[in-house]
């Protein structure tokens, strides 16, 4: 058997995260120093406790408890830590270009101004670009399971500085919040020169991976993973080479795949699909980037060749400009050796 990439070689290898909430890289521990700091109380009485709750039944249990905790996120200067954070895990475990995930809808309805959520995320990504050399942006996450007026407002919010924004994607509960639901604010996003992505197939149908393809005019699908269940769009999405990004410990913990070895990672990709691995939300999840490569090459599997295809096509399916991008090809041509 090809013997199989050793952790420090896995965090190692250069590669992009594209799928990747802020807000899910709050850790247990930062989540109460915040609390403290802002004089929120958390309905737990330690780090511990709080740690306890992170079993999860399905995509919705996640999100009441991801919802709840997020409250204790008051300040610019609290986003920017919490971004800084997590950029200097990401750098450790290889990551070089992150295009960051943030759901701006959930701050404002508690009282948070846009702009501190805003100019502390971006902020901090620019020290991260100066300080660890990782490239990337952020992309605005429309709240599916809030009504489209909501979506629209914060749009129109954010367009006030659209120079802070790579593009626009849709999560939150899929099962009953179809992306056509979405059409017009897409649109809009596209029309201001926004990229556009979106959740689709995580819980939900592959019908809807569709419909994001079709009516929101998405460049990548977020998860994708219940393509597995339509040949037919396999079939599409290898022929329009279109990118999943998948996350393969949240599929196990909220329960979208029985257990890791059942994954379809390596059936996507052997379909002809663009696959790429990511962490979604790490603090939850049990794990960042790095954690995510050497869990599926545990349970299913991973050669140097496979990890750098990976690795290559999260560079590929990127947001990044054409230069940086051959300059992170290049990066994992050194990896290689
Ligand atoms: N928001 C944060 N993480 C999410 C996920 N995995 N699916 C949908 N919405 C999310
Ligand atoms: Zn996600």
């Amino acid at each position: 058997m090809t013997a199989q990439p050793s952790d420090s070689a896995l965090y190692a290898l250069p590669k992009a995260e594209l799928h990747l909430h802020i807000e899910g890289t709050l850790e247990p521990e930062l989540a109460f120093e915040l609390a403290a700091r802002n004089g929120v109380s958390l309905p737990y009485d330690s780090v511990e406790q709080l740690a306890e709750q992170y079993e999860f039944s399905d995509l919705q249990s996640f999100l009441d408890l991801y919802y709840a905790t997020m409250d204790v996120l008051r300040t610019e200067d609290d986003f920017a830590e919490l971004t800084r954070r997590y950029l200097r895990t990401a750098s450790e475990q290889g990551v070089r270009h992150a295009e960051l995930f943030f759901d701006p809808q959930a701050h404002v309805e508690r009282g948070i101004p846009i702009e501190a959520v805003v100019d502390g995320i971006s902020g901090a990504i620019a020290e991260g670009e100066r300080d660890l050399g990782i490239s990337g942006g952020l992309i605005l996450c429309f709240l599916r399971d809030q009504p489209v007026e909501s979506a629209d407002a914060i749009l129109s919010a954010a367009l006030t500085r659209p120079d802070r924004l790579l593009g626009v994607g849709l999560d939150s509960a899929e099962v009953g919040y179809p992306p056509e639901l979405f059409r017009d604010v897409f649109a809009r996003a596209r029309d201001a020169g926004l990229h556009a992505v979106a959740h689709a197939g995580e819980e939900g149908p592959p019908a809807y991976i569709v419909q994001a393809l079709d009516v929101l005019g998405v460049e990548r699908i977020d998860h994708g993973i219940r393509a597995i269940e339509d040949p037919a769009l396999l079939d599409r999405l290898a022929e329009e080479a279109v990118p999943l990004t998948v996350c393969p410990l949240s599929n196990v913990r909220l329960r979208t795949v029985p257990e890791l070895a059942a994954h379809p990672l390596h059936r996507l990709e052997e379909a002809g699909v663009l696959v790429t691995i990511n962490s979604d939300d790490p603090a939850y999840f049990g794990g960042y980037i790095g954690e995510n490569y050497t869990a599926v090459r545990d349970a299913l599997g991973l050669t140097a060749d496979q990890a750098e295809r990976y690795a290559r096509t999260s560079i590929h399916a990127s947001f990044a400009s054409t230069a940086r991008k051959a300059e992170l090809q290049q990066a994992v041509d050194a990896w290689r050796g």
